[in-house]
């Protein structure tokens, strides 16, 4: 039997020294091909309202817009840790935060959720961990608070890079497993992850957090054109695929697909009974 990985596994690879590879993930197949690559911990993150959904920002996404990608994923997971982010405004409360996540992990499914935002988010956190619901925290560049804070680097400035470690360990103490630190100095994502003892993961944190998150798209070259700075093409799919339709198309206008290997057949007299029958 494929054994779950667990929040205390993940805590454990950071105590081990073993690097956490993350990745995002919004429907069945993609999910199928991470666990098969040995992903052990997914994110059906908000990023899908832009990637999937094709929103400008994460903002329109909806706690039904999470519950249905968390369903695609939850129907194909079976080894990774699954966490779901909760949408914009779904948590600007102790009440909300209780009801988006009932909803999310009873319908959605999945064994984590992930929150963005530091010291305003701690007693939505202390009261959802202490419930039972394993949390991740989100600090740095958090796309949901982008029209207030810019889609720049984060805590360049002493004061902001001291508000950045306190909200860090405000979020360790609040129960939190888990932190992502995304777009923030190098050295002070170092520091942070050395004085948590919870797992820090990075995207566009530099390479000494204890971990990795990335978006399923920018990793595959799935789009054309930009992609965030911190992100590596690991591939071209995108190439690939639209190589792949465009030979498909060319094969059903030339006549050369379907042929009789892809056809079934039948006896002609059965035809002729049908036909003139
Ligand atoms: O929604 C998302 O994909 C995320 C990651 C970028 C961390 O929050």
């Amino acid at each position: 039997m494929i054994k779950r990985q667990t929040v205390d596994g993940i805590r454990k690879m950071k105590a081990a020294g073993e690097r956490i590879p993350m990745l995002t993930v919004y429907d069945y197949p993609s999910t199928l091909i991470a666990e098969r690559a040995g992903i052990p911990m997914l994110l059906v993150g908000d990023s899908g309202g832009m990637v999937v959904h094709g929103y400008d920002t994460t903002l329109p996404m909806t706690v039904d817009d999470m519950i249905f990608h968390a369903k695609m994923v939850t129907r194909a997971s079976r080894s990774a840790l699954v966490v779901v982010d909760l949408p914009f405004m779904s948590y600007a409360t102790v009440p909300d935060a209780v009801s988006s996540a009932r909803r999310v992990m009873q319908e959605g499914g999945g064994q984590a959720l992930k929150l963005e935002g530091g010291q305003e988010i701690l007693p939505m956190v202390r009261h959802l961990t202490a419930l039972g619901v394993p949390v991740m925290g989100h600090l740095g560049l958090t796309p949901q608070a982008q029209h207030q804070i810019g889609l720049k680097v984060q805590a360049r400035e002493a004061v902001a890079a001291r508000q950045l470690l306190d909200d860090a360990l405000a979020l360790e103490q609040a129960g939190a497993f888990a932190v992502v630190l995304e777009v923030v100095p190098a050295p002070l994502a170092e520091a942070i992850t050395k004085r948590l003892s919870i797992p820090v993961i990075g995207i566009g944190a530099g390479p000494h957090c204890d971990g990795e998150v990335q978006v399923w798209h920018d990793v595959l070259g799935l789009y054309d054109g930009k992609t965030p700075r911190h992100a590596k093409r690991f591939a071209e799919i995108g190439a690939a695929i639209e190589k792949t339709v465009r030979e498909y198309a060319e094969d059903v206008r030339a006549g050369a697909f379907p042929t009789s290997a892809q056809s079934a057949s039948m006896p002609l007299e059965t035809l002729k009974e049908a036909l003139e029958g």
